[in-house]
């Protein structure tokens, strides 16, 4: 069976600074991520053995096991490219409007977004998701790394609110983490991810 890897950063650990510091970064990546993606392998193989051992009395913990370290591993994938140290600004083309549409406009998205990210409550993430259902981006937030989330959603944009992703920086100052992410946002990788999203008509269907 093919193994999870971590996948290389695609800029250095510093280069989000001053908005994120390299010491945030290094340990998010190479320790956080890195222990998400041995416990998808993790829990892969145990379950694998529990085929041939013909032995589920534990699939509930091992199922539990792979959603949340999968999760882990596959937000923190679309976390990393959704930053760029030449982030920040606006989106635009098609991305920008959808928000107009769906939001009514760039700011009221952006400020649903930040409250939506602040009021996570314990560990989560924010998310602009593509329904690929009702074919429209919405927000929602995400508890853990899987829960709260319905089946057929694409995340675009997602921000880390789990402590680790600022704590050594900005402390309890949630709203000044939120407030300095904006300026690292990757836009160019968010409309990517839109225009291959919501080209998945018929994935899944009334
Ligand atoms: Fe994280």
């Amino acid at each position: 069976m093919d193994q999870y890897t971590l996948p290389d950063m695609p800029y250095d650990y510093g280069e989000l600074a001053p908005h994120i510091n390299a010491e945030i970064m290094e340990l998010h990546h190479s320790k956080h991520h890195k222990a998400y993606v041995d416990g998808a392998n993790t829990a892969m193989d145990k379950l694998s053995e529990s085929r041939v051992q013909r032995d589920f009395s534990t699939v509930n913990m091992l199922e539990k096991n792979l959603a949340f370290n999968l999760g882990g591993h596959l937000n923190h994938t679309v976390f990393w490219n959704n930053m760029s140290p030449d982030g920040g600004g606006e989106p635009e083309g098609a991305l920008k409007t959808a928000l107009d549409t769906h939001f009514g406009g760039f700011d009221a998205f952006r400020e649903q977004f930040t409250a939506s990210a602040l009021g996570i409550q314990g560990s989560g993430w924010s998310i602009l998701a593509w329904d690929t259902l009702g074919q429209r981006p919405y927000i929602c937030q995400l508890y853990d790394h899987q829960g709260n989330l319905p089946t057929g959603q694409v995340p675009l944009l997602m921000i880390d609110m789990w402590e680790h992703a600022f704590y050594l920086q900005y402390r309890n100052v949630k709203p000044d983490y939120v407030k300095a992410w904006w300026e690292v946002v990757n836009w160019q990788d968010v409309a990517a991810r839109f225009e291959g999203a919501s080209r998945t008509q018929g994935l899944i269907t009334p």
